[in-house]
């Protein structure tokens, strides 16, 4: 029993000391140097492994960019995709709503997914639209230290804006 609660204790400290980090970072060097080469290396706990599996068989024709790998980066990219997934991040804050909030689709994107959507709603469209940022897809314009996993409030930096207050 005493060991039980030691356990317990233990775990809640480990937990409160890994709060900000909302998102399992990636800790795969193939899958940085490949998907992220274009782009930020979006961490795998941000989408469903349906959602993944579905992106990886259309590389060629990945938002009008060919993407596609040769037949050995492709196994072991769909692996850490499938094993890191939403669903097997589920001790992860943000995976966890992430999954929760998916009813049942499919998505095709991490931003046009309506639980990110309205993690966003608040900010103006021409923030988002800005030379600077692109699109929502481009997470690392504003969220600083996204590569570690923090996608928390207080680190956000928009550009031609800065911190992030809320209107009201
Ligand atoms: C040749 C360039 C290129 C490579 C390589 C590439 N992507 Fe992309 N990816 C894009 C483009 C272009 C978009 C559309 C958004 C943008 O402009 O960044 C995109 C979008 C995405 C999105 C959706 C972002 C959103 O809006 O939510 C995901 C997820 C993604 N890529 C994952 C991957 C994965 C996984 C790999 C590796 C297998 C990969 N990408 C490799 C060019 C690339
Ligand atoms: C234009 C800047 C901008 C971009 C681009 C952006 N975000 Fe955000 N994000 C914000 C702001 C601002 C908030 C806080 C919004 C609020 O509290 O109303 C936020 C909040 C969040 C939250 C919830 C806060 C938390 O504590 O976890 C998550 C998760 C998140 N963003 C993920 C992403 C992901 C993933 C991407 C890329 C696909 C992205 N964001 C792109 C500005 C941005």
């Amino acid at each position: 029993m005493k060991k039980l609660v030691f356990l317990g204790l233990t775990a809640c400290f480990m937990y409160a000391g890994e709060l900000d980090v909302t998102i399992k970072p990636v800790n795969n060097e193939i899958y940085k140097n490949e998907c992220g080469s274009c782009h930020f290396a979006y961490p795998a706990g941000l989408l469903p492994s349906s959602a993944w599996n579905k992106m990886m068989s259309n590389l060629s024709n990945h938002f009008g960019d060919d993407a596609s790998v040769d037949k050995k980066t492709f196994q072991t990219l769909s692996s850490y995709l499938n094993e890191n997934s939403a669903e097997k991040s589920m001790n992860y804050k943000r995976s966890r709503k992430i999954v929760e909030n998916l009813n049942g689709t499919i998505p095709d994107s991490i931003s046009k997914m309506p639980y990110i959507k309205k993690k966003h709603k608040e900010i103006k469209e021409n923030l988002i639209t800005q030379k600077e940022v692109k699109g929502l897809f481009n997470c690392t314009a504003c969220h600083k230290n996204a590569e570690k996993g923090i996608f928390s409030e207080e680190d956000v930096n928009i550009p031609n804006y800065g911190k992030w207050e809320k209107d009201d």
